[in-house]
């Protein structure tokens, strides 16, 4: 037996097993091979192809721009690196909002050009046609609720969403629909932590919080701002495992150094 046959795979089933014994999920977005690679040596349970690759890997202010081939192609560079974890690709902005049917050949193409896990996509009631179809065509499919970026020009602010009642009710009832249409998870992004833990004690499945407090069954983060590689982007519920900017900087200046003053390469550096 190789080693690699040895790595027990993460699937839906065993984060469904996760939360009924109280063990928390942990997840991190990835977006290419290298990082990937590591995320998962490293021992995480789920990686998400996030369309967060429009803002911190393309620059972009929002996550709209980014196409359902560039998620493709982030998605196809995470699944090649990855052996143990879960991969779950979002599917972009314009995909999947509208027309179901759209939506499942949206799916069925991450599916069979990224050979990721599962898809993930924003909304509630308003995308549930959608989420019924792709799930019929065996696709595993994550909600995600509470701020939805994809749907920034509506909301108009990155603010905490669900303070008030009305919005909450509707944030439970939603999470409640794709419990029962079939989705194996659900992200809760920017909630109060009281709902939060409200919505994971009201659903069987597993519940991801991004700013949605302890009382989740798992937290998610974007791998550059848990590493301090963007530095701008500094919400309350942001925890910085590592300064990275600082460490990059550092090293890209000493090799600056080192080329200009010519002590870069040595002797043994050269052929
Ligand atoms: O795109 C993303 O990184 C996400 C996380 C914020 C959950 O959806």
């Amino acid at each position: 037996m190789s080693v690699h046959s040895e790595i027990r795979k993460v699937t839906t089933h065993r984060l469904a097993e996760m939360k009924q014994r109280g063990e928390k999920i942990a997840m991190l977005t990835s977006y290419d091979f290298s990082m990937a690679q590591l995320v998962d040596e490293a021992g995480i349970d789920v990686i998400l192809v996030g369309d967060s690759a429009s803002n911190v890997f393309a620059g972009n202010q929002t996550t709209l721009p980014i196409t359902l081939d560039q998620m493709i192609y982030h998605g196809r560079s995470v699944v090649n690196a990855v052996k143990r974890a879960l991969v779950v690709v979002d599917l972009p902005f314009g995909t999947y909002q509208g027309n179901s049917k759209k939506a499942l050949s949206s799916a069925i193409r991450i599916m069979k050009e990224t050979a990721t896990d599962a898809v993930k996509l924003e909304g509630g009631s308003e995308v549930i046609e959608s989420v019924e179809r792709i799930l019929s065509a065996g696709i595993p499919v994550m909600g995600h609720l509470g701020l939805m970026p994809q749907s920034i020009n509506k909301f108009g602010t990155y603010s905490v969403r669900a303070r008030e009642e009305a919005e909450a009710e509707k944030l439970l009832n939603d999470a409640k629909l794709l419990e029962e249409a079939g989705c194996f998870g659900i992200v809760l992004e920017k909630i109060p932590a009281q709902l939060g833990e409200i919505v994971s004690k009201s659903l069987r499945i597993p519940v991801i919080g991004i700013g949605a407090g302890g009382g989740v069954d798992g937290q998610v983060l974007v791998i550059h701002d848990m590493l301090g590689i963007t530095q701008q982007f500094s919400p309350r519920f942001l925890r910085r495992y590592h300064n990275l900017a600082a460490e990059i900087k550092g090293a890209v200046g000493h090799y600056i150094e080192d080329v200009k003053s010519a002590d870069f390469p040595n002797e043994k550096e050269q052929y």
